[in-house]
Formats: structure tokens, C-alpha cells, sequence
């Protein structure tokens, strides 16, 4: 993000308004467009209020900008010398797509500012836990003599292969290549689903708390959601048979392994009674199960999709909490047909990724050093599970309770008074920590998800306690 340069002999409050007349005059910020408040603007540049001030004045003069009571800064309708611009907000109100949740975009922003936030709202890995070292060797030792054209939109066959070997030898799956598509993360895989398998309308059963509840995505294709309580075996086949009763339900979400956000893990027999159910029903299972493999101590039974027997199950699994989000590459495995109609969706949307990173992932899962990595990275997660735990106790006491992942990224923390998650992000915010408030995730107030896999074992210990000033605050108010 641009910001003004403190050692140029130019006034930071002349750069900050040739900066915006420069984007005005590039048709970045078309006329009509609003300008962020004076204290706002000062926030994300790290300036005072009063060089806004003095800024948003001189761009007034020279006619860019216009400020009206009630309704804020905004660049100036009639340009001279500039045609008027398409009413682009009309437009971004279009499309399909609604935006993202306030506590999302709220948390977006700070990390956007600019500011030293400790981030526990990022469920990502540190970039030191993936296998850069492994990546490089990659890179450096095996030739790249693959054509550069549009792929296979279903994906690249040695990495379909790959992944084949992968989830037979590591999660007890048995598929064939033909039954793999390459996604953008699992993320695209959800997408896919949405967009090709339902219809606006159409009910589906997600387990309440959820990653899923997160996701405006589900919302924008009009489908509506219903809740299965997670409780420490999982979800309740009972309930699925009764919004299926009730609400026609056509399919069921689940995350089993350390379930995004409880970290829940459903015991191998709710497996079976929840997929002999579905199969009763006739209804699909998507098994979301990108966190597995960060199991620390074996503590994953084997998926639904390994005992699935008639093609139930859409088995959906990632790269991203194991090597590197940013990769993206993650996969479903899925009888025939649910394959060729989403790849064939693949094709009108993107003709499948690119194929660089399938190449790198390819080599990755059928490099020696994948085990040795999973093995230092469940070392490192639980190391810092552990840090977070011991400092929420030290910090907190019996203000919070929560139970121990035993695997996953995420630590699922209970407020035990009652508070407001806005008052409390916003302390969060002041005092320099994010996290994910719970409802975020469908449930009550009074939670929050606390991710300890993107900071370091020192930020985790200054975070809980940026994290405690802010709870303590939010409790005395
Ligand atoms: C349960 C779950 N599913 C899917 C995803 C999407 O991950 P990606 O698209 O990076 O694989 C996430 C990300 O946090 C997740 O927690």
C-alpha cells in the first residue's frame, strides 16, 4: 500500500494530495467516487489528521474533490477535461457474489492498515513452517520440460497420480486418477459444489459452529443452510435425518478432523452411523478434510470417504494447511460424473490451474522429505498450541475455557462472561491483536477462534496478552 515518504523534501500533505490527483486523473478513483474520512485516511497513511486535512483542502481548491455535510469526501462529478465515468457503484452492487461478512472485512482492513497487528485471525501457516527448503530443491534439481498450453482442466495427470498414491497411502482412500480433479484449495472445490451440484433454493446441513458459515459464497447461490450441533463425537446422524425430514436437505458439509473452528474430531463410529444414514437418505456427503495430516498424535480416525461403498462421499482435501496456502492446490476425490461435470465447469471458468504450481505440488508428494516435513511441522504446531494454551491460563484463568486440539491450526476459546464480539474485536484492534470473533462462524456470542500457526512462539505470548487487555477491557465496559 502506497504511503507517503518521510525523508522527501516535499510536504507529506503535498504528496498525500498528488497521490490522489494522480489516481483521480487515472480514472482510479472515477468522479462520484467517495474518499475515506479525513481520520480514517490518517489511520492507513500513518499521518496526523490535520495533513488530511490540509491535503483534502488543496485537492478542494484546484475543483478535484467536494465536500458535502452528511455525506462525506468524494471526488468531483463534472471534471473539467474528463468525461463523466460509468456509475460504477451501481455495478459493484451487481454480480453474484455479496460481500463478505463486517467482521471479515473489519479484520481485512486492520491487516490492510498497515499496523504491527499479532494476527491469531489468520488460519494460515508461518511461511518458516512450509517446506520452502523442500520447494527450492524442487525447483533447482528437476528439469521443467513440461508444454506451456492450456492444460487439463481437470488437472495435471502426474499430480492426479500423485495425489492418488497420497491419499491411499496416507488416508486409507482408494481412488484412481480418473476420479481426481486439481482445484484452486478446497476453497474452489466448495465453489464448484455450490455452483454445479445445487441450485438456489436447495437446503444443505453444514455443522454449526463452521467454517462454512463463513463463507458469504454459500448465501450468493441462494442456498439456505441449516445447523447441526457439533458435540464432542460429531455431529448427531438423528438431526440430519430430521432436517431431511423437514427441510429436504440434498446434501451434508462436514469437516471431521479438527473441525474448523472447535477443532472437534468425530469419533470413527458417528462416521459410520452418518454415512449409513446419508446412504439411507440418498444424500451426498462433502468431506472437507484439509487439516488430517497435522494430526499430533494420531488422533484422526480414517475419512468417511474410505468406507464410503456406493460413491456418497466428495472427498475434498489441500495443500494449504500442510505446505502452503499459497500454492493452492487442493482436490476432490468424487465418483466419475460429479468429476467431468465440474471440470467441464473448470474449462468455461478458468481451463484449470496453472501449471506450475501442479508440477511443484506433483514432485512434492512423491518427494521423500514430505514425511520428515509433516513431521516437523505437527512438532511445530503443537509446540505452539501448547504456548497459546499455557499463556491463555497464565493470562485469563477461568475468565476462558476451551479443549486442547489435538490437531488442526485452530484453538476455540469460550468466553465465560457475557460480552459483545464487536466491543471486543474493536479492543482487540486498539490493543494490536486480531482474531475471528465466533458468530463469524454461526454461533452465539461469546466465542472466539484464536489461529496460533501464523506467529511465532514470542508473538503468540505477546498476542494473549494484547488478547487478555482487550477481553478484561471489554468485560469492565
Ligand atoms: C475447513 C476448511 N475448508 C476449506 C478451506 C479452504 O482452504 P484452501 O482453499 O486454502 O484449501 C479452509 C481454509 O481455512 C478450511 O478451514
Amino acid at each position: 500500500m502506497w504511503r507517503p515518504d518521510r525523508n522527501d523534501k516535499k510536504p507529506l500533505y503535498q504528496q498525500i494530495a498528488d497521490y490522489l490527483e494522480q489516481r483521480i486523473s487515472l480514472g482510479e478513483l472515477p468522479p462520484g467516487s467517495h474518499l475515506p474520512s479525513e481520520r480514517k485516511l490518517a489511520e492507513q497513511l500513518g499521518v496526523n489528521r490535520s495533513t488530511i486535512i490540509q491535503a483534502y483542502e488543496n485537492l478542494r481548491a484546484s475543483g478535484m474533490i467536494e465536500s458535502l455535510t452528511g455525506s462525506g469526501t468524494r471526488v468531483c462529478g463534472h471534471l473539467w477535461g474528463m468525461d463523466p465515468a460509468p456509475n460504477w457503484s451501481r455495478y459493484v452492487e451487481g454480480g453474484s457474489f455479496l460481500p463478505n461478512f463486517p467482521f471479515m472485512r473489519r479484520i481485512r482492513e486492520a491487516v490492510q492498515s498497515g499496523e504491527p497487528f499479532i494476527n491469531f485471525a489468520n488460519g494460515e501457516l508461518a511461511p518458516e513452517l512450509s517446506p520452502n527448503e523442500e520447494i527450492a530443491s524442487i525447483m533447482r534439481n528437476q528439469p521443467f520440460h513440461e508444454p506451456l498450453g492450456y492444460g487439463d482442466p481437470q488437472g495435471y495427470v502426474p499430480l492426479r497420480s500423485a495425489i492418488t498414491g497420497f491419499l491411499q497411502e496416507l488416508r486409507g482412500i482408494q481412488a484412481t486418477d480418473d476420479s481426481i480433479l486439481v482445484t484452486s484449495g478446497s476453497q474452489q472445490s466448495l465453489y464448484l459444489i455450490t455452483q454445479c451440484l445445487l441450485n438456489p433454493g436447495d437446503a444443505i446441513a453444514i455443522e454449526n459452529p463452521s467454517y462454512c458459515y463463513s463463507l458469504p459464497m454459500f448465501q450468493s447461490a441462494g442456498i439456505r443452510l441449516f445447523g447441526l450441533t457439533v458435540n464432542e463425537d460429531g455431529v448427531d446422524p438423528e438431526e440430519i435425518r430430521a432436517l431431511y425430514k423437514q427441510h429436504r436437505i440434498r446434501m451434508v458439509f462436514l469437516n471431521p478432523n479438527f473441525q474448523n473452528p472447535t477443532g472437534m474430531v468425530m469419533s470413527a463410529q458417528r462416521r459410520e452411523e452418518v454415512l449409513s444414514c446419508c446412504e439411507q437418505l440418498g444424500i451426498p456427503i462433502v468431506e472437507d478434510d484439509p487439516f488430517s495430516l497435522t494430526s499430533y498424535d494420531d488422533a484422526a480416525p480414517p475419512p468417511i470417504k474410505a468406507m464410503d461403498r456406493n460413491g456418497s462421499v466428495l472427498y475434498i482435501g489441500s495443500l494449504s494447511k500442510v505446505a502452503a496456502s499459497g500454492l493452492r492446490i487442493g482436490w476432490m476425490a468424487a465418483p466419475h460424473t460429479v468429476i467431468q461435470r465440474l471440470s467441464d465447469a473448470r474449462q468455461q471458468m478458468d481451463f484449470g490451474l496453472s501449471l506450475f504450481p501442479q508440477w511443484i505440488a506433483a514432485h512434492l508428494l512423491e518427494s521423500a522429505s514430505l514425511a520428515p516435513h509433516l513431521e516437523r511441522l505437527r512438532d511445530s504446531l503443537r509446540l505452539r498450541r501448547d504456548i497459546m494454551a499455557e499463556a491463555l491460563h497464565r493470562k485469563l484463568g477461568s475468565e476462558v475455557s476451551f479443549h486442547l486440539p489435538q490437531g488442526g491450526l485452530n484453538l476455540w476459546c469460550k468466553i465465560n462472561r457475557k460480552i459483545k464480539d464487536y466491543h471486543l474485536l474493536n479492543n482487540g484492534i486498539k490493543h494490536g491483536v486480531l482474531f475471528i470473533p465466533g458468530s463469524v462462524f454461526g454461533t452465539e456470542p461469546g466465542f472466539v477462534r484464536l489461529s496460533y500457526a501464523r506467529s511465532s512462539v514470542d508473538e503468540i505470548v505477546t498476542g494473549i496478552d494484547k488478547f487478555a487487555a482487550a477481553l478484561i477491557e471489554t468485560m469492565s465496559n
